[in-house]
């Protein structure tokens, strides 16, 4: 045996992916409403996104960020143009360690080491990322010295009492959550949590890991909610498969020499992929189309009278069945030979499809789900 088995696994090798279709070694054709955990945005195999990445391995795939980097100002650019005011763009590679770097800038700036994260949160899997992460069977004894109070979105009395102290560094919100089950908060609950940062003193994270790049049918999730956030991390479909993460940084914060770092961050070919995703969630109009698919979902799913309520936006989208769902999802892999996603409420289905799927891909899933909701 010759891996450290951490992750319970299909007995299902892909081996060839084109959008939404995945095959395996055996010839199965299977159709992809998981995306890899939400991180396939504008399918698999897209022409412009594979003619980016060869053209620059064809000339430079990596160096460090010991020499500049103009593809990461035109990344910083194109992000930019998405937002309400300026940030600066400091890239990385996961997901955690965006947050991990957001929570750091946070502390430093605030001179706090306190967090307060939310009820079902997942943030990563690194040392503050993971202590900010709402399942304590994930924290081993080294990341427990951080200090993390968790609320409940809606809980408006704890999360004053608590920010009144002005001992916290970071708010840090999904305003979606995904492994957590789709949850979101209330727009009042989100006003009155950056009411409070402001007035405290505290910085307000928006984790984007997940919710980012269009998923939810704005570019971030958080502009959903009219929020200003002073930290903005993302990752996954940023890069549609290329590792690629990076965090936004308010322009009203200042970044001092050294700081933060990484060697692998904001690379050639990571920075490529990232462009290219944004030119085709840009030129192919993904992000309205994302939020047209969750009407195309909402109406198919009244009209097959599915027992189960729709939750989450755009195409970061599910059902909750009141129950538990690991059979059904079963069903749909092995019978009908759809991947779709699971959460830590194991009552939900969770739906990531990339971003491009049609409407067609969306009513085959729900005629699926109704086949087996008898
Ligand atoms: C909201 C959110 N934040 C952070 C992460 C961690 O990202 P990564 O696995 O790339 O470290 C995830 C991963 O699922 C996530 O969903």
């Amino acid at each position: 045996m010759s891996l450290y088995p951490v992750y319970a696994q299909y007995p299902i090798s892909i081996v060839a992916a084109n959008g939404i279709e995945l095959t395996d070694d055996k010839g199965q054709k299977y159709l992809d409403y998981y995306g890899g955990h939400a991180v396939i945005s504008v399918g698999h195999g897209h022409p412009h996104y594979k003619a980016a990445l060869h053209e620059q391995l064809d000339k430079i795939g990596f160096y460090s960020n010991v020499i500049q980097s103009p593809l990461q100002e035109q990344i910083s650019e194109r992000i930019n143009a998405h937002l309400e005011a300026p940030y600066q763009l400091f890239m990385c590679s996961t997901g955690a360690e965006a947050n991990e770097n957001a929570l750091k800038v946070a502390s430093f700036k605030t001179g706090r080491k306190k967090i307060l994260a939310f009820t079902h949160s997942f943030h990563g899997r690194t040392s503050a990322a993971v202590a900010a992460t709402d399942n304590p069977k994930i924290w081993a004894p080294i990341n427990i010295g951080h200090e993390v109070d968790f609320v409940d979105f809606e809980d408006f009395e704890k999360s004053e009492r608590l920010l009144a102290t002005s001992e916290y560094a970071a708010v840090i919100i999904e305003t979606v959550q995904g492994v957590g089950g789709l949850d979101q908060p209330t727009e009042a609950f989100t006003s009155h949590l950056q009411a409070l940062c402001k007035k405290y003193g505290t910085m307000l994270i928006a984790d984007e890991v997940q919710s980012g790049f269009g998923r939810t049918g704005a570019f971030f999730s958080y502009q959903r909610f009219g929020l200003r956030p002073d930290i903005i991390t993302m990752a996954k479909g940023m890069g549609n498969g290329f590792p690629v993460a990076g965090i936004m940084v308010h322009s009203d914060i200042e970044a001092v020499m050294g700081e933060l770092g990484t060697t692998f961050g904001g690379n050639f070919l990571a920075c490529r992929a990232a462009l290219a995703v944004i030119d085709i969630l840009e030129n192919e109009k993904l992000i309205e189309h994302a939020l047209h698919l969750e009407q195309v979902f909402r109406t198919a799913v009244e009209e097959a009278q599915l027992k189960a309520t729709i939750k989450g936006a755009g195409l970061m989208i599910g059902l909750d069945y009141g129950a538990p769902t690991a059979e059904l999802r079963k069903k749909l892999l092995f019978e009908d030979h759809l991947f779709v996603g699971s959460s830590s409420n194991p009552n939900v289905v969770r739906i990531l499809p990339a971003l491009n799927i049609d409407e067609q891909a969306i009513r085959h899933l729900v005629a699926c789900l109704k086949k087996h909701s008898t």
